[in-house]
């Protein structure tokens, strides 16, 4: 074998592990001047060719052409590696850092009141918890200590889908009270954020589908004070520190004793009111722990919950509820 195929294999070998070793693009593309470049090793090895017998050159050139392409495929392949390799951040990244705001585009009203809102209350440790749309009495009547001849499950109240084992469609949150307590030995901190359905008529108040959220606090020694200073905490950080809060009786079959929240601020003041009733919430039921399996003896706490519509007309003057479901978009760019 003729002296020049000799060296092509140890010449290819070293171009081969400087490309590996070669740890930036500007290093890669020296590495590629000194051995493919015009100046190159390999390149001048190319140029002896000539220098061969005529015989020999054939073979040679194909051997030699050969071992160009593998160079060049190593090459490549080492670029991409090294363009990638530049492409990631030098720096540890912060992957919980807030992101760029987006360019076109909002969130709808309603969805802003629902992160604000979920927002306050995962600041003093409240998880967000989910259940479904379609449901059974047992979750939302049963379950809650609603007997079935409660007037909130009368059909002229709830949708129920017309199929044998009668699921309905949930007409309030507080359904998914059930499932997260049977899913989990208590304690429990949770909000739902989620939509209900009513057989209201649409008017400028009432929407058959609309949203609330539900609230759920279960452990040792909680009480109604643990309440208050709960719901007038989350009431100020969504509606401003001169909101005030105030507590009603009322009734849950849900809850013993049963409140109502009304509020008041400035806002309030301006639409000509002293206070709006905002909530109810309570006492959790001795049954309903009974219910899921809780003993009542041990465990207590509280649940409370609220229409997002409901803030969202308040909070921004909205008058029409139904505004929020028609996406128009003079009314959306709004917010
Ligand atoms: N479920 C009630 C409603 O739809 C709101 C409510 C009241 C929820 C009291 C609760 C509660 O968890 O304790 O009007």
């Amino acid at each position: 074998m003729s002296d020049l195929l000799l060296q092509l294999d140890p010449l290819k070998q070293e171009a081969v592990s400087a490309m590996a070793a070669a740890t930036d693009l500007p290093a890669l593309e020296q590495i590629k001047g000194r051995y493919v470049g015009p100046q190159g090793k390999f390149t001048a090895l190319m140029k002896q060719l000539g220098s061969l017998p005529k015989e020999e050159r054939p073979a040679a050139g194909k051997v030699i052409n050969a071992a160009k392409t593998e160079l060049e495929a190593t090459l490549a392949g080492r670029r991409d590696e090294l363009e990638l390799k530049a492409a990631l951040p030098k720096e540890p990244v912060d992957w919980t850092a807030p992101g760029r705001r987006r360019a076109i585009g909002r969130l709808h009203p309603l969805t802003q009141v629902t992160e604000d809102i979920v927002r306050a209350f995962r600041k003093i440790g409240f998880a967000v918890a989910d259940g479904p749309e379609v449901e059974d009495e047992h979750h939302v009547f049963d379950a809650l200590n609603t007997p079935a001849d409660h007037p909130a499950r009368d059909a002229q109240d709830t949708f129920y889908l017309a199929t044998k084992d009668r699921p309905l469609l949930r007409t309030h949150t507080s359904s998914v009270q059930i499932r997260a307590m049977k899913n989990q030995p208590p304690p429990v901190r949770i909000v739902v954020p989620g939509r209900v359905f009513r057989r209201d008529n649409a008017d400028a108040t009432h929407n058959p589908t609309f949203h609330q959220i539900e609230g759920l606090y279960v452990d040792k020694d909680v009480t109604v004070g643990d309440l208050k200073g709960t719901v007038e905490f989350v009431f100020r950080e969504l509606m401003g520190k001169d909101t005030k809060i105030r507590f009603r009786p009322h009734y849950f079959s849900y809850t013993e004793p049963s409140l109502e929240i009304d509020f008041t601020n400035a806002l309030v003041k301006k639409l000509g009111k002293d206070w709006l009733e905002i909530a109810g919430c309570g006492m959790v039921h001795p049954q309903v722990f009974e219910n899921v399996g809780y003993d009542p003896e041990v465990w207590s706490g509280w649940a409370f919950g609220f229409g997002i519509e409901r803030i969202a007309m308040i909070r921004y003057g909205v008058s029409d509820i139904r505004l929020f479901y028609e996406n128009d978009i003079r009314f959306l760019n709004q917010f």
